[in-house]
């Protein structure tokens, strides 16, 4: 990316240059080594006072917690204006954006269309919009998610990944962000659930080291050759009314050992949580050796760190 061109949103993996991402989740792995300076982190004063809003529509534990903890520990302020309030019919979205960008700096939003994301993103040129989830994408989980397999493979480049279960919001992101940094991604979905050719072929357009995604009915031919097998859970949030013929429709998609046991040796198992134990994964999957679901929650905390300062910080840290 030219070093004058700076990226204001987070709206989508796809607002990043390969190596932008890159060196965003490079610094999620350096900012969680210099935790324990504090105060005395280079990056501690990054945000300077600065304030940023968070609007959650939808439940959340790890996004919240984890975003309002790397504001302050990057030397900035929350606001929390009341979700019905700022994202409601109220007001339109675009005269809410229009008002924030007066006062804050930067928008976290968490809401169903992927569109009120995007409105608030072009509403308000002067204020960083970062996507937290939609039905669409959850770009935030992905910059975790890919610094927790650095952190674990070495590297990127060459590796597969395989998700098991709905062509989701985090399925999306994975996929994205995956073909990025060149790796493999393997999608098993039944029939009716698989991750849409659009996502695929925008993807594609910005894939690196000859990474693909295959699409798979079978989650057995998915996870043949994967270094690392994730899920989700089968209903996602506004999905509710769904969810009996969902659990139908995904019966045979449950992440056991057996199913691991036929991935590339040493494999080893990701959830974005919350997870619902015996439905998507087993308890003895979640609870093994080879589970890094609280690996990649902490992770939330850095690698959203690293993307507040990316976005947001005035120079490169130093050191
Ligand atoms: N994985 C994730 O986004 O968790 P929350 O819904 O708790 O934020
Ligand atoms: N796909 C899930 C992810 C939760 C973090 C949902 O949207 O509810």
């Amino acid at each position: 990316m030219p070093s004058d061109v700076r990226t204001k949103d987070f709206v989508s993996v796809l607002d990043f240059e390969p190596a932008e991402l890159e060196s965003c989740l490079v610094l999620a792995s350096r900012l969680k080594r210099e935790r324990h300076l504090g105060a005395k982190a280079p990056t501690a004063n990054a945000l300077d006072g600065a304030h940023v809003a968070m609007l959650f529509e939808k439940p959340s534990l790890r996004t919240i917690s984890t975003f309002e903890i790397a504001v302050r520990e990057l030397g900035g302020n929350i606001i929390t204006p009341f979700p019905d309030v700022a994202l409601s019919p109220r007001e339109p979205v675009i005269d809410v954006a229009r008002n924030l960008e007066r006062w804050v700096r930067c928008a976290v939003i968490r809401t169903y269309a992927h569109s009120i994301v995007l409105e608030f993103a072009k509403a308000a040129p002067r204020m960083h919009v970062i996507n937290a989830l939609t039905d669409q994408e959850h770009p935030c989980q992905a910059l975790a998610d890919f610094q927790t397999l650095r952190e674990t493979w070495g590297s990127w480049v060459g590796r597969t990944l395989a998700f098991i279960g709905d062509g989701n919001n985090v399925a999306t992101s994975l996929a994205q962000a995956g073909v990025m940094l060149g790796v493999n991604i393997h999608i098993a979905s039944p029939a009716g659930y698989a991750l849409s050719d659009s996502v695929i072929q925008q993807a594609s357009r910005v894939a690196r080291h000859g990474a693909q995604i295959r699409l798979f009915r079978d989650p057995a031919d998915a996870v043949k050759g994967a270094n690392a097998v994730y899920t989700d859970v089968w209903t996602s949030m506004g999905q509710e009314a769904e969810a009996t013929e969902r659990r139908k429709a995904f019966a045979g998609y449950q992440v056991t050992m057996p199913l691991m046991r036929q991935a590339a040796p040493g494999a080893f198992f990701m959830h974005c949580l919350p997870a619902h134990r015996e439905e998507e994964v087993t308890t003895e999957v979640m609870e093994s050796s080879i589970s890094v679901v609280f690996d990649q929650a902490e992770n939330r905390l850095h690698a959203q760190k690293a993307l507040l300062y990316t976005l947001m910080a005035e120079a490169p840290p130093r050191g």
